[in-house]
């Protein structure tokens, strides 16, 4: 990538109240913007005052939403520094997303050393409190002036960063979610193993349904079958089932967080058994009135954790753990948090320093 041309704004915002964050609500002063034009390639890196762009009505992006998006995280860590999780892994599954969404690769590399010059310039914005860090969102819209459907032949590529809350803040309390049996999320063929904007306008309903009748999140099943288990609201699901844990396999239709990766390499490294497998929804509430259901949470980069309280299928309730955390889904948490945030060895070298 060429180099970053950086222009500071002269207006700097006043930094919020630490521990009144909520998530995705207030924004640093800089983003980072690469654009794409067909023959030149991407070109022109630079960081700018944060602050709305022009496009033109007839943008490709607004009309068949051809775009794709990232998600993670910069800590800070007791001495001071900043760091990232992982970040090359988010560079590879926005790479694979833009070629599901026919949107030319941006090199991982030059993905990563954005998202490191973008955080350097607003390190700032990292707060310090336990369990708040800087929330960044890389993503890349088409803006071919265009209503053909067809892929556009420019881009933009922007990354946006933003202090959130601890996600915790009261302590982590179980939830309780809901099996929709009507509205899927994504099917195999389609775009779910993607992060691409529609698969999130396709969830919206089933997530409204299920807070109004008192859920916090949706279990999502298969969309052909309606039958296995996928995701549980924007994270991916584990079970501990008669002391194995279970997670459903990436069949296409599900989006291969790293944060489940981190947790099936940390599970296997304390010697526990992870099947990776189709799962019916049958066979969890099986298991929970046999008594076997010992743990259940959902794994994704807000929350590191969820852990899963109770769990409703049209007629059918069960509680897990007694409503509790369990142990596993305790230890997960303390663990990646913990390297997260620097009070706990990196032994896979998952952690990047700016
Ligand atoms: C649909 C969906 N599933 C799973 C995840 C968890 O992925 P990760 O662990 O990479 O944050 C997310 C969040 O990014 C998501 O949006």
């Amino acid at each position: 990538m060429e180099e970053i041309k950086i222009q500071r704004t002269e207006h700097p915002a006043a930094k919020p109240d630490a521990h009144t964050l909520g998530f995705g609500k207030v924004f640093s002063d800089h983003m980072f913007l690469l654009n794409y034009d067909k023959g030149q390639g991407w070109h022109d890196p630079r960081i700018v005052p944060y602050g709305p762009f022009t496009l033109d009505p007839s943008a490709m992006v607004f009309h068949y939403a051809q775009e794709v998006f990232e998600g993670l995280k910069a800590y800070r860590t007791a001495d001071g520094t900043v760091q990232l999780f992982r970040p090359i892994d988010n560079a590879r599954r926005l790479n694979d997303s833009c070629e599901r969404l026919c949107i030319p690769p941006i090199p991982e590399e030059d993905f990563v050393e954005a998202v490191k010059a973008l955080v350097t310039v607003d390190k700032d914005w990292v707060p310090d409190l336990p369990g708040t860090s800087l929330y960044i969102r890389p993503f890349i819209i088409a803006t071919d002036a265009s209503l053909g459907v067809h892929a556009s032949h420019s881009y933009i590529f922007c990354i946006i960063t933003g202090p959130v809350g601890a996600y915790y803040a009261a302590g982590i309390n179980p939830v309780k979610i809901y099996v929709e049996s009507d509205d899927v999320r994504a099917v195999k063929g389609g775009t779910g193993y993607t992060k691409c904007g529609g698969n999130y306008a396709a969830s919206i309903r089933a997530g409204e349904r299920a807070e109004d009748q008192g859920y916090a999140q949706v279990l999502w099943l298969d969309g052909v079958h309606r039958k296995y288990i996928e995701e549980v609201g924007s994270m991916n699901v584990m079970f501990k089932i008669d002391g194995k844990i279970v997670t459903p396999m990436l069949t296409g239709s599900v989006l291969p967080g790293i944060t489940r990766r981190s947790c099936i390499e940390l599970l296997k490294s304390w010697g526990y058994e992870v099947e990776e497998r189709l799962i019916t929804a049958q066979e969890l509430f099986d298991a929970a009135q046999a008594g076997k259901l010992d743990e259940a949470w959902g794994t994704g980069t807000a929350a590191v954790v969820s852990p899963i309280g109770e769990m409703g299928w049209e007629d059918q309730h069960v509680v897990v753990n007694g409503g509790e955390i369990g142990p596993v889904t305790q230890k997960l948490y303390d663990t990646l948090t913990g390297i997260q945030w620097g009070t706990q060895p990196d032994p896979h070298g998952w952690v990047v320093k700016l």
